[in-house]
């Protein structure tokens, strides 16, 4: 386990007392289901828990088989701990999953897809139209010599030819690698070479906020050190100037018009890799979550179904993530279309041309569902309710929230101006590691509490735990899975050591989520952040470590240090306090140019809000940097137990200095 561990243990139960989670236990308030959803509830009765919990094994073989497979499995699960495999002997394709079949269904004509680009261009796309232009580009691809196993990196904005492109993929059984486009061309960089991708689908740019994302630019710079990149497929979104390398880089519309035939969808093993996705861990190297076929596509395709209650003909659904993200994987590309839903793709940001976008969107779609994260919420509360109020969004009847805990003020707020107060919420916890949605209510069944995901789902296993690992009925602890689920990520790529480390090793016999949570008298689960190294910023998870690597590879720093502070609306900020090499000057410029400098190794996400220039770093007598003491000076806390640091006056003068910094926004 990484070194801070215990002294970030003793700061979750520091915040067992800190006020939000004194909200929490003063949030007596409980929401149940009304009669007229209870009556049209795809799930309205406990037995399905019941039934899973008699047979784990039963209830998801039952859930795999509303899935079309090519060949039948031999067993269900195969568990070695840690590696588990699903639906032994399966095959199936993802792409057919997801497209042929609702076509050879009649569904062809029913809409995928409502696209609606920043820009205000509209695109409506049926299952027959997604399923042809996913065959003709796997077609592409396996002309440009991707085959199964090979990997693909993919780097675009939020466009139709995103998902295009993973189905694609998922139909040739190449596996997917997507780089979120809000990532640096180092960030890039690193990942096509982890993954040692053989092509790379981008676009010329995408619109963000009114202004242009330069994706080719920063592609070209991620690929003058990519050699395993062979060609480079581009689609034209904005029509800005790009340079195009003769013989690597080709248009996605030129090469789909002269591209004859299509690509039938390959069966593969149900354990065959169907993607990677890159996430931040406790260390400054990203993690390559592999996630499969077969088992990945069952949870999912529960999940979606079972927690947004969907009424395949006549819910239109949106998540409102990034599909660069696990959220969008699994809920806006994997499991809406293995359900045959109508979903609406939206590209920009919530504030362009002005802070009623979203609203209008739901109104202009009559949205049924929307999924979104605390951290939208919150920002949402901050602009006002004219701007929700300003529109008809009756027509949505669920909502969901993802990626951090939600305080139970913006979950009453969502309710209330959004849902007009009588959509259920659906608190859902999940990881990119879990691949699917793992705790959460499920809407027709579960009474709400504001702020809890309340129980696991059917067929999951969890238990939180203490210090040594012993079971917690009620109180505070460690969140941990207790035995295996479908959609479980099978490892690190290329690193089976680090994966055992990282999830499995602090408690034995148990995946290990690296989250604190509590169970109140009712047993529900209230989660509590992250006890690690790693940040929540507006639901993304950000290394420390990774910002502190960053931040020393600029020349003029010796030493850094980064914690996550609370913050009102991104729920935490980065913090980085500095340390410059003798002879460089401490000034603000200098501050704004080490945040440049995060912004360009990692992403503007990485970016520090604040930089505090300090002549020393308080440390343990072992040389360990006291992330929790910076964090008490971060959140102005009184200091907490001091007694093992090496030189108690560092503390004093960070203080001083945090009290006059100026704070970046
Ligand atoms: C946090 C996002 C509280 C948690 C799907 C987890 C949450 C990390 C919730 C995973 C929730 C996600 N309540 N915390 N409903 N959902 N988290 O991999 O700390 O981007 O470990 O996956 O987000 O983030 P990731």
């Amino acid at each position: 386990m990484n070194d801070n561990f215990n002294l970030d243990s003793s700061q979750t139960t520091q915040e067992n007392n800190s006020p939000t989670i004194e909200n929490y236990l003063l949030e007596d308030r409980v929401f149940k289901p009304d009669t007229s959803f209870i009556h049209q509830a795809i799930y309205n009765s406990l037995d399905i828990y019941k039934d899973a919990d008699e047979n784990t094994e039963l209830f998801w073989e039952k859930e795999a088989e509303k899935l079309s497979w090519s060949k039948k499995w031999e067993k269900v699960l195969e568990w070695e701990l840690p590696f588990a495999k699903w639906f032994v002997g399966g095959e199936l394709n993802v792409s057919y999953n997801c497209l042929d079949r609702h076509v050879e269904n009649g569904k062809g004509s029913k809409v995928a897809y409502f696209f609606e680009g920043e820009p205000g261009d509209k695109r409506t796309i049926t299952y027959q139209e997604l399923l042809d232009e996913v065959s003709k580009f796997a077609q592409v691809l396996t002309d440009f010599g991707v085959k199964k196993g090979d990997r693909v990196a993919i780097y675009m904005p939020m466009i139709p030819e995103l998902p295009v492109s993973m189905l694609a993929c998922a139909r040739i059984g190449a596996t997917h690698s997507v780089v979120f486009g809000g990532f640096s061309s180092e960030a890039l960089k690193d990942r096509i070479n982890d993954a040692e991708a053989k092509v790379l689908i981008t676009a010329d740019g995408g619109y963000r906020r009114g202004s242009l994302v330069p994706l080719k630019q920063s592609s070209d710079e991620a690929l003058s050190e990519t050699p395993s990149i062979e060609h480079v497929i581009v689609v034209k979104r904005t029509g800005q100037d790009v340079n195009m390398t003769p013989g690597r880089d080709v248009w996605y519309e030129e090469v789909m018009k002269s591209t004859p035939g299509f690509a039938a969808p390959v069966p593969v093993d149900s354990e065959h890799l169907l993607f990677l996705l890159y996430t931040s861990g406790t260390t400054a190297k990203p993690k390559g979550i592999m996630h499969s076929t077969g088992g990945y596509l069952a949870q999912v395709a529960f999940t979606h179904k079972a927690v947004f209650d969907i009424h395949e003909d006549s819910d239109i659904y949106w998540c409102a993530a990034d599909i660069g993200w696990v959220t969008g994987h699994s809920y806006i590309v994997y499991g809406p279309l293995a359900n045959c839903v109508t979903s609406v793709l939206y590209e920009g940001t919530p504030d362009f041309p002005d802070k009623d976008r979203w609203w209008k969107l739901i109104e202009e779609y009559n949205v049924t569902i929307l999924y979104t994260a605390p951290t939208a919420i919150r920002t949402f509360m901050k602009w006002g309710t004219q701007y929700p109020g300003s529109h008809d969004l009756s027509s949505l009847r669920l909502l969901g929230s993802v990626g951090e805990p939600i305080n139970p003020e913006a979950w009453m707020w969502y309710r209330k101006h959004i849902g007009s107060d009588s959509c259920p919420i659906v608190d859902t916890w999940w990881q990119t590691e879990t691949g699917a949605i793992m705790i959460s209510p499920l809407p027709g069944i579960t009474d709400l509490k504001p702020g809890s995901a309340t129980f696991t789902l059917p067929g999951i296993h969890a238990e939180v735990v203490d210090d040594v690992g012993n079971k917690v009925e009620r109180g505070g602890g460690y969140l941990t899975l207790t035995q295996p689920w479908p959609s479980m990520l099978r490892g690190i790529y290329g690193d089976p050591k680090r994966y055992e480390e990282t999830y499995w090793s602090r408690f034995k016999g148990k995946y290990f989520a690296g989250d604190g949570a509590k169970i109140d008298d009712d047993g529900y689960m209230w989660l509590l952040g992250r006890v690690d190294d790693v940040m929540n910023v507006s639901g993304h998870r950000v290394s420390t470590t990774e910002v502190e690597s960053a931040l020393v590879d600029h020349p003029s720093v010796a030493e850094a240090a980064v914690v996550g502070a609370n913050d009102a609306t991104t729920g935490q900020a980065i913090m980085a306090f500095v340390t410059l090499k003798s002879g460089e000057d401490p000034s603000q410029d200098k501050g704004e140019e080490l945040r440049k400098h995060v912004s360009t190794k990692i992403g503007a996400i990485a970016r520090p809000k604040t930089v505090i220039f300090t002549d020393d770093l308080p440390k343990t007598r072992s040389g360990k940097i006291m992330r929790r003491l910076l964090r008490d000076v971060a959140e102005g806390r009184n200091l907490g137990d001091v007694t093992t640091l090496a030189d108690p006056k560092v503390v004093e003068e960070i203080k001083n200095r945090a009290q006059v910094s100026p704070q970046e926004d």
